[in-house]
């Protein structure tokens, strides 16, 4: 049995994620969520993703994905190709006890993981910035919501947001 790969995103309600390589809004609910939804668990993100950050993120393993062989990171993992480095996170995710895979960005690598993706953990965040990277509306043929919670702005959010989940509808793995 493998473990469910999971998308977590923030996306603008015009589709964008992010410009010039960083996240375009200040949202601490959201950095909690993505926390809740991360940790104990092994992170695969593209290396431009990695770069944005800067450094691994206590408390969870994280997965490089890059074709640069030289790039070692200490306290990361790296893997050559998405397909890599999903086997290697189901492997960590056993061995970790971890619930799923997730996979955190940026526009590459979820663009490349949706196939892949049994699960969608989406924050739509009630704004429409300028951006250069874009997450696609998941497909209804292929994705179900399964719930959606809208909040208001907290003190720490610059804008409102609407935490939605998706899951892959059977026999539909493959499909974007
Ligand atoms: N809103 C959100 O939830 C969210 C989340 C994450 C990121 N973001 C945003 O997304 C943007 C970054 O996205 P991005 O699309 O530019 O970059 P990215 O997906 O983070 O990383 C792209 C890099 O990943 C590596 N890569 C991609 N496909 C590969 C493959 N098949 N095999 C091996 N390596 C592969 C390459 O690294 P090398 O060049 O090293 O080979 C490539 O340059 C930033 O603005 C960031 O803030 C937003």
């Amino acid at each position: 049995m493998s473990v469910p790969v999971a998308i977590i995103v923030a996306v603008a309600d015009n589709g964008v994620i992010g410009r010039d390589n960083q996240l375009i809004w200040r949202l601490r609910s959201d950095l909690q969520r993505f926390k809740s939804l991360t940790l104990g668990r092994p992170m695969v993100m593209g290396r431009k993703t990695y770069q944005s950050i800067g450094k691994p993120l206590p408390g969870r393993e994280t997965i490089v994905v890059t074709r640069d062989p030289t790039f070692n990171t200490e306290g990361v993992l790296t893997a050559p190709s998405l397909p890599s480095a999903l086997a290697l996170a189901q492997e960590r995710a056993k061995a970790m006890g971890a619930d799923s895979v997730p996979v955190v960005g940026g526009g590459e690598i979820y663009r490349q993981a949706m196939p892949e993706a049994d699960l969608i953990r989406l924050t739509r965040v009630h704004c429409a910035p300028e951006g250069d990277t874009l997450f696609p509306d998941p497909d209804p043929a292929h994705f179900v919501e399964t719930g959606r919670e809208s909040h208001p702005a907290g003190p720490h959010d610059e804008f409102s947001f609407t935490f939605i989940d998706y899951s892959r509808r059977p026999a539909t793995k493959g499909h974007v």
